[in-house]
């Protein structure tokens, strides 16, 4: 089956979409549409990948208006034809699909993404029971792919605002119990830039490509912050 696909092009101003006719086969998902069009067509197309699993979270992209995993999203469940692809919203191009993600870990390293314990460590491992590991376990299935920021209108309205994928993250840490930095991660989240700037818009439920909740977690900090603190 013969599928166009439009793709935006280049960066900057001189932004444009191109289109490509692929022969599609059964079961292909977008991202091998793209390798093929890149290893058949057009060598000069730029994206990233790596996995082709969904887990390093590298081929995320804008496919027919939503943002999803080029890796996960199956070409037979597009509706709408030609199936057209961007580069993630909110960040700046550098060419074709790949967009600049240093902007988006920065804003990840102001939650401190590990571990903060400064109790010697036991013999083994620090234990945790199954019900507290429970109340983290969603969120350690973040896969960092950018999708949830990215599709946030509070997040293109304030690029210093953490966004979802790094208020998951410092949710994950702050309701560890096995954590210590809870402290020190609530003054990065509680100002101006921070949780408060989430308006419950939802699109980051939407976008999150592992069915995670953010928008959860963002209520839970909240809350917690509000009975800590004021
Ligand atoms: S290539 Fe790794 S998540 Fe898609």
């Amino acid at each position: 089956m013969h599928i166009t696909f439009k793709i935006r092009r280049g960066a900057g101003k001189s932004q444009r979409y191109q289109c490509y006719k692929v022969d599609v086969r059964p079961g292909w998902t977008v991202l091998d549409a793209l390798h093929e069009i890149k290893w058949n067509q057009d060598g000069t197309l730029t994206f990233r990948r790596s996995c082709r699993h969904g887990i390093c979270g590298s081929c995320a992209m804008q496919i027919n208006g939503l943002n999803a995993l080029a890796c996960e999203t199956q070409i037979k469940d597009l509706k709408r034809k030609p199936i057209v692809v961007d580069p993630l919203p909110g960040f700046k191009v550098i060419k074709d699909l790949a967009v600049d993600m240093d902007p988006f870990f920065e804003l990840l390293e102001r939650v401190k993404p590990y571990l903060i314990n400064d109790a010697l460590p036991p013999a083994k491992e620090r234990i945790q029971s199954p019900e507290d590991f429970a109340k983290i376990s969603s969120a350690i299935n973040c896969i960092l792919c950018s999708a949830c920021t990215s599709s946030c209108p509070s997040y293109w309205a304030d690029k210093s605002y953490l966004g979802p994928a790094a208020l998951l993250k410092a949710y994950r840490y702050i309701f560890d119990t096995r954590d210590q930095g809870s402290e020190e991660r609530i003054n990065a989240l509680d100002n101006q830039h921070g949780l408060w700037r989430c308006h419950t818009i939802i699109n980051c439920v939407d976008a999150c490509p592992k069915d995670l909740a953010p928008t959860e977690a963002i209520s839970r900090l909240k809350n917690r912050i509000v009975s800590e603190k004021y």
